[in-house]
């Protein structure tokens, strides 16, 4: 019966409110007073079977065959139905920007943000809205209308070829900031994802990883940053992934999908597949999995209707979770406003240049002074002679491979393709084009400045032996698909760093890496600034910051190892008998042609800086950490107790230069645990500037799980006020009454 006949039927049986709205003499599902679930109900009940089947697989455009005739390169593509005004769904990668891997739709460039981290050490949730938002809009005006962002998994490893893409280790931290990021996007009235749920912690393998945990410490860790994502962002759409988790597939684990996202969450969107995520019909289906994305890259097209209707027809999947399926599809689709909003059929003019002061403030914001001995930094203006070493620093800034990977504005001066490995069919080493070279000229134009480009340490630490001032860009390029081997920066760049080290005491050591790398140098260099991948205005942001026209104010969201064998796991696990190129996939591969293979992450929820706390080591750098080229001072901190506790006290910038002040609040457990970050705020302050200020502790940071809920236990829990994760500048006990949570 096609829709039409069903609303006449439904007329004339006098049941016209379930579908026209009794006023307007509108179809219900254009009722913006409605919720999204009710509308989305009342449109599936004017689908017709075959719609329906449509709605619930996507097309991965590289290879669909027949290409619909507005499909353009991108990640994905599901036919909409105009006659009830259901948008085509038009999918875009969007970590850090709209991606354009490889190059696939020649030309067409977008902003690209710093990485995801840098995002995360800027500790503000408007950052990462503005981010979000600032995406949104381009996607928009390019016409996508749903954006793969949202990545929240826990970097529980620091050399997960990925971490540059998602928001440090803290499950607050990051799970706010993400949810501020998704929130940021849909303010454009499109849709974006959070990912990848759960427990895709590393890319070697990742098709093939079985991941085991504790439950309880899976809810208090990567399963709370996914919850705060969601409660705040609102996403319309959760992407499962490609790994399993205690024996299932993500995109086959009833428990997850299911039991946790729908029923403890009560989440309403829809669950949308990792590319070649799915391999099977009726397990995932039943299991919760709404939608098969990139169908093309699975080894079969689970979701094809002939499929869906032939377990259907056997009584294998009921019709009414197919309804469910379309319903939560719809849902996502009219929550986030991208219904009553359809996205232009044509591109729309971009302001590229607001866009990149977005990008620009929040490389400022991000960017890490790890050390600053003697204050080398600031650099003068007045410097004779610059050299710059390494990096390709005279032509841009590095970024992060795969999926993610934006075509930034101004192209890419520096992009090298990859001979083998899991990333090569979807990833290039790619520079934006944001110069330090031309941004510190600009900045002491009267320099003698100078760029050697690092391969010869010997020439680099000569052409460094007369400089006033010494800059060496170190890179460590990461990506989808593959982890990082070591935690050492690659191709020789310690022994660069002490040659020239050695050759000129005023050597700045400038990183930009996908997360932490190991410093055997950092003794002999006087000024470290952790840049992440800065984005394409990377390069002004450096030089910025190294001139003091921006005073450094990112804090680190990941803790800095001393040595890899401080971690949980000393090495990347890959697993047995295959090599890290054949446990691998870049998503185009069906995982299940590999043995599965247990990875236990057995840290638990003590990821990151509770994983030195609980082992009493001291890391590098610790999580929450950064210098400023001001100081401040804290002063009458008075905490209190309660169902609402919190700490009270002053701050004041006692330097010379204006700047921001990230105090943060932990908290310890009546159980002895470990501390949990609590709450935090940035706060910027002229100098001799002060201001009093009350952090309150998040209640997920005091909450347990326990018997299936969140618990507050009652007791003495010790609540710290410092300026990172192992400094606690002053600490006291306060009594706090049982509580929970609710969903
Ligand atoms: C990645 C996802 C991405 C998808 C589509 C996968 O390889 O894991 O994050 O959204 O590809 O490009």
């Amino acid at each position: 019966m096609n829709a039409a006949r069903a609303l006449a039927l439904v007329l004339l049986a006098g049941t016209a409110p379930a579908v026209v709205c009794a006023q307007t003499a509108a179809p219900v599902w254009q009722d913006t007073r409605l919720a999204p679930e009710a509308r989305a109900d009342a449109l599936v009940r004017a689908m017709t079977h075959a719609e329906k089947l449509q709605l619930v697989h996507g097309l991965f455009p590289p290879r669909a065959n027949p290409a619909p005739a507005d499909m353009i390169p991108s990640a994905g593509y599901v036919p909409g139905i105009p006659r009830l005004g259901i948008p085509t769904l038009r999918e875009s990668d969007a970590s850090l920007g709209v991606a354009n891997q490889v190059e696939q739709r020649k030309g067409d460039v977008a902003t690209a943000l710093p990485s995801g981290l840098a995002t995360a050490a800027t500790f503000d949730l408007d950052m990462a809205r503005a981010g979000g938002a600032m995406i949104g809009a381009e996607a928009r005006a390019k016409t996508f209308n749903v954006l793969l962002a949202g990545g929240v998994n826990l970097t529980r490893d620091a050399w997960n070829g990925r971490n540059f893409e998602y928001l440090g280790e803290d499950p607050l931290l990051a799970g706010y900031m993400a949810g501020a990021a998704i929130d940021g996007v849909q303010s454009n009235h499109i849709v974006s994802t959070v990912k990848h749920f759960i427990l895709n912690s590393q890319e070697t393998g990742r098709t093939a990883l079985n991941a085991r945990i504790d439950e309880t410490a899976l809810r208090e860790s990567d399963l709370l940053a996914f919850e705060l994502a969601l409660r705040t962002g609102k996403p319309g759409s959760v992407m499962c992934a490609y790994n399993r988790i205690e024996g299932d597939y993500a995109c086959e684990s009833h428990r997850m999908l299911t039991g946790v996202l729908r029923g403890d969450w009560r989440y309403t969107g829809w669950v949308m597949s990792d590319w070649g995520a799915v391999h099977s019909t009726v397990k995932a289906a039943a299991a919760g999995l709404d939608q098969e994305s990139g169908q093309e890259l699975d080894r079969e097209i689970y979701f094809a209707p002939e499929k869906l209707d032939a377990a259907i027809q056997t009584g294998k999947l009921s019709e009414a979770r197919l309804d469910e399926m379309v319903k939560r599809i719809l849902t996502g689709v009219i929550g986030s406003g991208l219904y009553d909003h359809p996205t232009p059929t044509t591109a729309q003019p971009i302001d590229y240049a607001a866009h990149a002061q977005v990008a620009q403030r929040v490389a400022e914001a991000g960017m890490v002074l790890l050390r600053n001995e003697q204050d080398v930094l600031p650099l003068a203006k007045t410097a004779r002679k610059i050299v710059l070493i390494g990096g390709h620093a005279d032509v841009g800034v590095l970024s992060g491979g795969g999926s993610s990977q934006v075509r930034s504005v101004g192209g890419a001066p520096v992009e090298i393709p990859l001979t083998s490995g899991a990333a090569a069919s979807f990833a290039r080493v790619t520079w934006h084009a944001s110069s330090p070279l031309a941004a510190i000229r600009a900045k002491a134009p009267q320099a003698e400045l100078s760029y050697v480009d690092g391969r010869d340490p010997a020439a680099a630490a000569a052409a460094a032996r007369s400089a006033d001032i010494v800059v060496v860009f170190a890179t460590q390029w990461t990506t989808e698909a593959q982890d990082v081997e070591t935690l050492a920066l690659p191709d020789q760049q310690d022994a660069l760093i002490a040659a020239v080290a050695k050759a000129n005491p005023k050597t700045v050591v400038v990183l930009e890496t996908g997360g932490p790398v190991l410093m055997p140098w950092l003794t002999q260099v006087p000024a470290v600034l952790q840049a992440w991948y800065p984005g394409q205005r990377g390069g002004e942001a450096i030089a910025d910051i190294l001139f003091g026209d921006v005073n450094p104010s990112g804090r680190l969201p990941i803790s800095f190892p001393k040595s890899a064998d401080q971690l949980p796991r000393p090495k990347p696990v890959v697993p047995a008998g295959l090599n890290s190129d054949a446990a691998s996939d870049a998503g185009a591969g069906d995982g299940s042609t590999l043995p599965s293979w247990d990875v236990t992450y057995q840290e638990g929820a003590e990821v990151g800086y509770r994983w030195y706390a609980a082992k009493n080591i001291k890391p590098l750098f610790p999580f929450g950490y950064g210098l400023s080229y001001t100081s401040f001072a804290f002063d009458g901190a008075r905490f209190t107790g309660g169902a609402a506790p919190t700490v009270t006290f002053t701050v004041r910038n006692t330097g010379k230069r204006a700047g921001a002040v990230v105090p943060q609040l932990y908290v310890t457990g009546p159980d002895k645990g470990t501390p949990r970050l609590a709450g935090w705020k940035r706060q910027w302050l002229k100098p001799g500037e002060s201001v009093q200020l009350t952090l309150a502790a998040d209640r997920h940071a005091l909450a347990r799980w326990q018997g299936g809920r969140w618990k507050i236990p009652a007791g003495r829990y010790a609540l710290a006020l410092g300026t990172d994760s192992a400094s606690a500048a002053t600490m006291q006990a306060v009594d706090i009454p049982a509580g929970e949570i609710s969903n």
